[in-house]
């Protein structure tokens, strides 16, 4: 992607949007309540179907506080037929978490906007561009399509970093006062020209001159997408941080799997003995022996961790306030350990 020149595709892309752009309520009042429904909606459900519940749904909350404040029975109702319900429930969740702290008005921070219940990094991107004009991608499957026909891309678009490679690979390209529209666009082309069924139409494509899939008649190779079924393999290094009869573990962030339960702490590569030392050093901890190294395998429903760990013995605990020593009694009795995580507990016995 690095020598594509994606900076050329702004103005045609924003040009065409300003008289191509589909009408919908959404786009009518771009405040953040506003957009945050409809993206939300947006999610797992078609344009068409949301249209008739985003109205229904801002006739009988028009406010934050009135979503907040509301009834679940009445909610649920709302929803009835949009399906993935937790949707819903964490609509309300933030709607309360935004009336408590923050006044009922919506935070404008990226980093505020991401840690609200229900809300990932698409649905922050879209939010923060379109309500308050921030150079924020949101990099969902429709854009991933666009951007990998344009660059000829042929990176399994599952892959997260990838993702997060397009993601600031777009930011950089963000026009400073057109931020909402950028955003809109990207996802326009997708959802009526760059379509994911059958044959997209190229020849209506405001970007053809821009598209490498399309010069080489390669449109349909892309994007590529690992088959169902197909597990994703991440390497990682998982640390035993050991003191006396303590051990260190820490937070997952709450986004993605196994979020916000506890980890050891690990790294998500594969890393030299060099590294090692080195990241330690970063933990300030001191002194201290690699006791020994294993590999464990875990297997999640799409995703395989292939984890290389070390037991490490410490001669303090450091000052860091990112982990948290617990007793070996502690962590067998009072917390709660995702299964992965066991599995290296118990190879290390009695140490
Ligand atoms: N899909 C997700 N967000 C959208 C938006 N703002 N407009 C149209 N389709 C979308
Ligand atoms: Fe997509 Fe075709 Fe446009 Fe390329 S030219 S971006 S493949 S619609």
């Amino acid at each position: 992607m690095s020598d594509y020149h994606l900076e050329n595709i702004v103005e045609p892309l924003l040009t065409w949007y300003a008289k191509n752009a589909r009408t919908l309520p959404w786009r009518e009042n771009t405040e953040p309540y506003r957009v945050w429904i409809s993206e939300i909606m947006l999610q797992q459900t078609r344009v068409d179907t949301v249209i008739t519940y985003y109205k229904k749904f801002l006739q009988t909350f028009p406010t934050m506080h009135d979503l907040a404040t509301c009834e679940d029975e009445q909610l649920m109702k709302l929803w009835e037929g949009l399906g993935y319900y937790s949707r819903a429930k964490n609509l309300k969740k933030a709607a309360q978490i935004i009336c408590e702290d923050y006044h009922g008005q919506f935070p404008t921070e990226f980093d505020i906007v991401i840690k609200l219940p229900g809300i990932g990094t698409y649905t922050a991107g879209a939010i923060c561009s379109i309500s308050f004009g921030k150079k924020t991608a949101a990099v969902d499957g429709n854009v991933l399509r666009v951007i990998t026909r344009l660059t000829k891309n042929s990176t399994d678009i599952t892959n997260n970093k990838f993702r997060e490679e397009v993601k600031k690979n777009l930011e950089a390209i963000y026009p400073k006062d057109r931020c909402g529209d950028f955003t809109q666009s990207l996802m326009e082309l997708g959802a009526v020209i760059c379509t994911p069924n059958g044959v997209p139409k190229c020849s209506e494509c405001p970007l053809k001159e821009h598209c490498l899939a399309y010069k080489e008649k390669r449109q349909m190779e892309f994007p590529v997408k690992k088959k169902k079924g197909e597990r994703k393999i991440e390497n990682k290094t998982v640390f035993l941080l050991c003191y006396n009869d303590n051990i260190a573990i820490s937070k997952r962030e709450q986004q993605g799997l196994l979020g916000g339960m506890w980890e050891f702490p690990n790294l998500d590569k594969i890393l030299s003995k060099k590294e090692v030392e080195k990241w330690l050093l970063q933990q300030e901890i001191n002194n201290v022996t690699i006791q020994s190294t294993f590999k464990k395998k875990h297997i999640f429903s799409h995703i395989e961790w292939h984890m290389n760990c070390f037991v490490i013995l410490c001669d303090s605990m450091g000052n860091k306030t990112n982990l948290k020593w617990v007793t070996k009694q502690q962590l067998e009795k009072e917390i709660a350990l995702p299964t992965a995580f066991k599995k290296i507990y118990k190879e290390i016995g009695d140490i």
